[in-house]
């Protein structure tokens, strides 16, 4: 999603900003800008494509900038609709979406004024023109008065030298100040991350003035408040691939080491001690996630149902903020999120909390928004995740969800074991090398569908919205015993299907619909636990894997589909790195 980056020093600003950009590539973006204060005037550079577009900015001058990378939402990708946008003395970017924004541009337009681009963030720089009378803090306050929707906004004004003004609303900023006093701001700590350097997550309705080495952050209502700052981890400033071609793969390698350190023993870690009091007193628990963290929601509300008997629901958090959701009495809420700043969870999050909920959030990312919202935080051990297909995050989720699962067992005097799964993990990491050979079924294959059920159904979720993702090759992950009903009539012989099987109770009748796809030519796959199954004449080639406690065999089946989803990348010619049209965190709903 859209990224932004703004820098107040004595150095020039634009190879600055340039830098930045780059390390929020991995997003996802269409278009990329910058603009710099020099003499009273702008300095602007921007274009569709690449930040390489925009050059190393070394002749770009001045000492104050804003940088963004753009992914449309309103307005096709295109260089006028790059961010950011100047009207009169002001320039702007903007992360979010201004839901009035065709209101306040007919009252622009009234006025008089021009636009320059179809977006929605154009009138925030005619607002902020409009009310800026020197002092650019009060002025872009004025203008968030105006403002529905979501934001981010960072603006340099003509008038104002060495000052930038931000401010947030449901929209990830933060500000930072390094060892030389330099002043900087992003969307994400990543773009600006470095040794020592000093971190403020802004709150929704705040606004931060950047000037003269200083940051200043006031309230809604514009007082002056003291907020904490906090030393970065300069190792998140830069993911490196360490030899591997891609993150993606780098990362599903990862996944042994993701999973072991996201393991807390609940019953004994102290910093946990009164989360695990709440879990074990809960009544009821709820999930809300989006996308994977959605399909890590579905296998633990699997496992916390089959071993601790206590009712789990798992709700898209984009449904469940419009459902009028009833939050029952003793409800403990899970909202699962790797990057911690997905706007559907955090909202989700938030009316779950309203309603009564005691909340506990898991995430990767430390001071992320969803830290904030929180009655407790869990954090997962996963480290940066770079490539947009999460892969080692999902894991990660997993491992310190089935610990959860463990301990409450633990509690209700039941033994369950989850601690070796790392260690299968690594088995299975290695098995999976296999699914490589399966590339050209799944090429040329016309569509894909991963089939399993039980806790297997979640996993051929996950495995189908994998290879969505990345290799766009229309597929479903689906309940094998639903195919029957319906779906079934989309399978022929240019059909490739994934069965994975797991769970020996309904091992036999996941095969049965393996056998329906077969009759109709089919090529079916396997990954399974059990290889007497992929003896059978329905199957082309199977995978085993190492068998665990059944209801956490998904940390372990993914692993295959994940290395196949990469390998069909691959095979298609796309960048399993920057899936088209995706971003690695949706900060807008
Ligand atoms: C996963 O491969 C996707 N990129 C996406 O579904 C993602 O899981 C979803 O957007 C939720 O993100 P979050 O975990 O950061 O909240």
């Amino acid at each position: 999603m859209c990224g932004i980056v703004g820098y107040c020093g004595n150095r020039k600003a634009a190879p600055v900003l340039i830098a930045g950009l780059k390390k929020l590539e991995y997003r996802g973006y269409d278009s990329a800008g910058i603009a710099t204060l020099y003499k009273g005037g702008y300095r602007l550079v921007k274009k569709k494509g690449r930040v390489e577009g925009l050059g190393d900015g070394k002749d770009v001058k001045g000492n104050v900038g804003i940088g963004h990378t753009r992914w449309a939402t309103h307005g096709a990708p295109s260089t006028r609709n790059a961010h950011p946008h100047v009207f009169g003395q002001v320039a702007i970017v903007h992360n979010g979406i201004i839901e009035n924004a065709a209101e306040l541009k007919k009252e622009c337009l009234a006025r008089g004024e021009k636009f320059a681009s179809e977006t929605d963030s154009e009138v925030i720089a005619h607002l902020i023109n409009r009310f800026y009378r020197g002092d650019l803090a009060a002025a872009l306050r004025a203008c968030t008065q105006r403002l529905t929707g979501s934001y981010a906004i960072a603006v340099l004004a003509a008038g104002s030298p060495d000052t930038i003004a931000c401010a947030r609303q449901k929209s990830p900023l933060v500000v930072a100040k390094n060892r030389a006093g330099e002043l900087l701001l992003a969307s994400d700590i990543p773009a600006v991350a470095e040794e020592g350097l000093q971190v403020c997550t802004l709150q929704d309705g705040e606004i931060a003035l950047l000037q003269n080495g200083e940051i200043t952050v006031f309230d809604s209502t514009m007082r002056r408040i003291n907020r904490d700052f906090f030393v970065c981890d300069a190792q998140i400033s830069a993911p490196a691939k360490n030899g591997y071609e891609h993150f993606m793969y780098k990362e599903i390698t990862e996944i042994p080491f993701a999973m072991r350190n996201s393991m807390p023993d609940f019953t004994q870690n102290q910093d946990f001690s009164v989360f695990y009091k709440v879990l074990c007193q809960a009544k009821y628990i709820e999930i809300v996630a989006c996308g994977t963290a959605y399909h890590s929601g579905l296998c633990a509300a699997y496992a916390f149902e089959k071993i601790c008997r206590i009712p789990c629901r798992v709700s898209l958090a984009s449904e469940y903020r419009y459902r009028d959701p009833i939050v029952p009495e003793g409800a403990l809420v899970l909202a699962i999120s790797q990057s911690g700043e997905t706007a559907d969870t955090l909202a989700a999050a938030q009316l779950a909390k309203e309603r009564g909920a005691c909340l506990a959030a898991l995430t990767n990312v430390g001071h992320s928004s969803i830290t904030t919202l929180a009655d407790f935080v869990i954090l997962t051990g996963a480290g940066q995740e770079v490539a947009v297909a999460a892969t080692k995050s999902f894991n990660a989720q997993l491992a310190t969800l089935y610990a959860m699962v463990q301990a409450l067992a633990a509690h209700q005097g039941t033994k369950v074991e989850c601690r070796d799964l790392p260690a299968l993990a690594a088995l299975s990491l290695k098995a999976s090398e296999r699914v490589r050979s399966w590339t050209p079924y799944f090429t040329g294959a016309k569509s894909v569908f991963f089939l399993g059920r039980g806790a297997d159904c979640f996993v051929a979720s996950e495995g189908s919205l994998k290879l969505k993702e990345i290799s766009y090759i229309p597929s479903e992950g689906y309940a094998a015993g639903e195919l029957k009903h319906g779906t079934l009539a989309l399978v022929d012989k240019e059909t490739a299907v994934v069965a994975v099987i797991t769970q020996q109770s309904v091992a036999q009748k996941t095969m049965n619909a393996v056998h329906e796809a077969y009759a109709r030519g089919a090529k079916v796959f396997l990954v399974t636990a059990f290889p007497e199954y992929g003896k059978r004449e329905e199957i082309v080639d199977h995978v085993v894997i190492p068998t665990c406690e059944e209801a956490f065999s998904p940390a372990l089946s993914v692993i295959p589909l994940q290395v196949l989803a990469y390998s069909v990348c691959l095979a298609c010619g796309y960048d399993p790195d920057k899936p088209r049209n995706l971003a690695k965190s949706v900060t807008v709903e």
